[in-house]
């Protein structure tokens, strides 16, 4: 990525005083794809992906990191300390690097994907492993956060949703306008409360024409739906490991986000999910994780319902690359299968 790093293009609208931000990884900048193929199975002419899998370590979260980070090191941070599904972790163990942090994260056992716990590793953290999910995680990094022991770098630390608004300045800046509606998968729930923050700021800023506001629609897997069923899930389920989550954080951002945009929270199934992904690489070639593509299986849904137009400009945010999870993609039957390296086997095994 060419230019000035994400935080000093929007410094204007983020930053403290004179305040400085020495770490950067080239984090934001991320491409606005118009999916014609994907948009013309849906019936919507103007459908755009926010591909994510472009930032530092292939999600959304080194947004928000980037500027916890720098804040924790001006602030004389110790350590830094994470619950999560995956990603957050990654980035957290990334930006502390840099910063000369130990970084801890603290992950629900068994439930992280492969690269995302690769990345952890690879770059240094303390991994703790817990026998709960991420909400029980999550409520010990809480206690943690407050006993001092270390800067908690969760969504619940208000510079990472500071940082995640400049999606949404970014997707105003690439349209010229803000979208008619934004589509995200919702875990923890701070995305969503950060997109709509951002589209806010952005408008109050009169930085966006109009000061236009999308309507956001959110989508949970039916298996973890806590704000669609208006209770805590308490054994969340699903193959979408990155929005696993029963407790969401900012539970009362998304309701907010929902409400005063006159947009939706709803579910999709794990089936969905992974049907959406494979057409999104197909048809577009963008290769996402399983969560991110819940948002654009809820929007194939309202689009075939008649609640989204054919004509109305569309946003869904892919959150993250799909080599973090590469055990999601099941092969063919038969295509891993060896056969002879001769030129007629392979010829027949073409089909030619
Ligand atoms: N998509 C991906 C790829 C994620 O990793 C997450 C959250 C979400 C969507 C949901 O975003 O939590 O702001 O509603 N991952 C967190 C983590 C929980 O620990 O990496 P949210």
């Amino acid at each position: 990525m060419t230019g000035p790093p994400l935080l000093e293009r929007y410094r204007d609208l983020l930053a403290r005083d004179g305040e400085a931000f020495p770490i950067s990884l080239g984090e934001g900048g991320t491409p606005l794809i118009h999916a014609r193929r994907l948009g013309a199975e849906f019936g919507l002419e103007r459908l755009h992906l926010k591909f994510e899998g472009p930032n530092p370590t292939g999600s959304f979260k080194d947004r928000g990191m980037v500027l916890a980070v720098n804040r924790a090191v001006g602030e004389g941070a110790r350590a830094v300390v994470c619950a999560s599904t995956g990603n957050t972790s990654a980035s957290a163990a990334a930006y502390s690097a840099p910063a000369g942090l130990p970084c801890h994260v603290i992950l629900p056992a068994g439930k992280v994907a492969r690269g995302k716990l690769a990345q952890a590793l690879a770059a240094g953290a303390q991994l703790i492993m817990v026998d709960g999910n991420f909400d029980a995680a999550l409520a010990a990094v809480r206690r943690l956060g407050e006993e001092g022991v270390a800067v908690v770098v969760n969504s619940i630390n208000p510079d990472r949703l500071t940082g995640q608004q400049t999606a949404a300045f970014e997707v105003v800046d690439d349209l010229g306008d803000a979208p008619d509606a934004l589509a995200l998968p919702v875990g923890n729930a701070g995305n969503i409360t950060a997109y709509w923050r951002g589209f806010h700021r952005y408008a109050d800023a009169g930085r966006t024409p109009g000061g236009k506001l999308p309507r956001m629609l959110g989508f949970q897997a039916e298996g973890a739906a806590p704000i669609v069923r208006n209770e805590p899930v308490e054994s969340p389920e699903t193959v979408a490991t990155a929005i696993r989550i029963g407790n969401p954080a900012s539970w009362a951002g998304a309701v907010a986000a929902r409400d005063e945009s006159g947009g939706v929270i709803e579910t999709v199934t794990d089936d969905e999910i992974i049907e959406v992904q494979r057409m999104i690489v197909r048809l577009e070639g963008v290769f996402c994780e399983p969560a991110s593509a819940a948002g654009v299986a809820g929007v194939r849904r309202l689009a075939s319902e008649g609640r989204i137009g054919p004509h109305e400009v569309v946003v869904c945010v892919l959150t993250g690359h799909g080599l973090k999870d590469p055990d999601a993609v099941q092969a063919e039957e038969g295509s891993l299968t060896p056969i002879p390296a001769d030129l007629d086997s392979i010829r027949k095994a073409m089909g030619l």
